[in-house]
């Protein structure tokens, strides 16, 4: 689906690559011509990722540890100079316990993830970016946060809408040097924690989608694939709704 959009001399770095909506969005990547970098702290699964592309490097990386990042920062800049494309998927999807019912430690753990990595990853590259005049970031919220969580917990919603007002505000930041910063919220999307977690109920949902159909990872790399080139110039700052119709902001 990608022939359209020539990203050749981009290079894009992508994490959350190991598996489901990151590999999905390397891959649409490295059909668009770019030199792809897949971050994740699965090391066997961003080989695989690798494999599957056929280009670019793997880096192992835990986006909560900010060592880890800076570790990750130093070799991809040793490697490639620089990175034209951000995409932040990486992300843990903790499921719907009452408030009271999971310890603190998890609802650090998630924000830890989800809010502080995509902060780390975007600090770590964001001033050289700047220097290079041009730039895509695309960050990671949820259908969950335009409507509270249907499955997902507090920590989880809490961190994908927090996210919202993170890309917006660095968005402000980044519009005079020509990086644009936007975020996705994919609706209920067939990954393996998804499918594990809604098995037996799928019908349920489809009957609620207008499009009648789950997600796949493509539909939502597709719409990444675009943020992440020149025919989104004009974009920034925006939440785009990847969901079937399911919520119409
Ligand atoms: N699948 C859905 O329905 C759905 C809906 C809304 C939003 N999302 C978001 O999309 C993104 C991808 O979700 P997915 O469904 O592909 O999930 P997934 O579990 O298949 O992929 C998430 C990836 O993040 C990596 N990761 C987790 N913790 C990490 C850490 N500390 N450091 C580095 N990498 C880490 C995992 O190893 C995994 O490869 C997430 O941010 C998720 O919240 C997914």
């Amino acid at each position: 689906m990608s022939w359209n959009i020539d990203l050749s001399c981009k290079r894009a770095l992508i994490t959350g690559a190991a598996a489901g909506i990151g590999r999905a969005c390397a891959v649409a990547l490295a059909e668009a011509g770019t030199s792809i970098v897949a971050v994740d702290v699965n090391e066997k699964g961003i080989q695989q990722t690798i494999d599957t592309t056929g280009s670019g490097f793997a880096v192992r990386c835990d986006l909560s540890r900010p060592d880890d990042v800076e570790s990750m920062r130093d070799r991809v800049l040793a490697e490639l100079g620089g990175i034209d494309i951000l995409v932040n998927c990486a992300g843990i999807i903790s499921y719907k316990k009452g408030i009271g019912a999971f310890p603190i430690e998890e609802w650090d753990r998630v924000l830890d993830v989800n809010l502080r990595g995509t902060y780390l990853v975007c600090r770590a590259f964001v001033e050289g970016m700047k220097e290079q005049h041009w730039g895509r970031i695309v960050t990671f919220s949820s259908l969950a946060a335009r409507v509270g969580g249907i499955e997902v917990g507090l920590h989880y919603t809490a961190s994908k809408a927090a996210l919202i007002g993170f890309t917006r505000t660095l968005a402000k930041e980044c519009g005079p040097y020509g990086i644009t910063v936007n975020a996705v919220a994919p609706g209920v999307i067939l990954t393996e924690p998804v499918k594990k977690q809604i098995q037996g109920r799928e019908a349920d949902y489809v009957a609620q989608i207008p499009l009648r159909r789950l997600g796949e990872p493509e539909d939502v790399a597709n719409a990444v694939l675009f943020l992440s080139s020149s025919l989104s110039g004009y974009i920034t700052g925006s939440v785009l709704d990847i969901n079937g119709g399911m919520y119409m902001g």
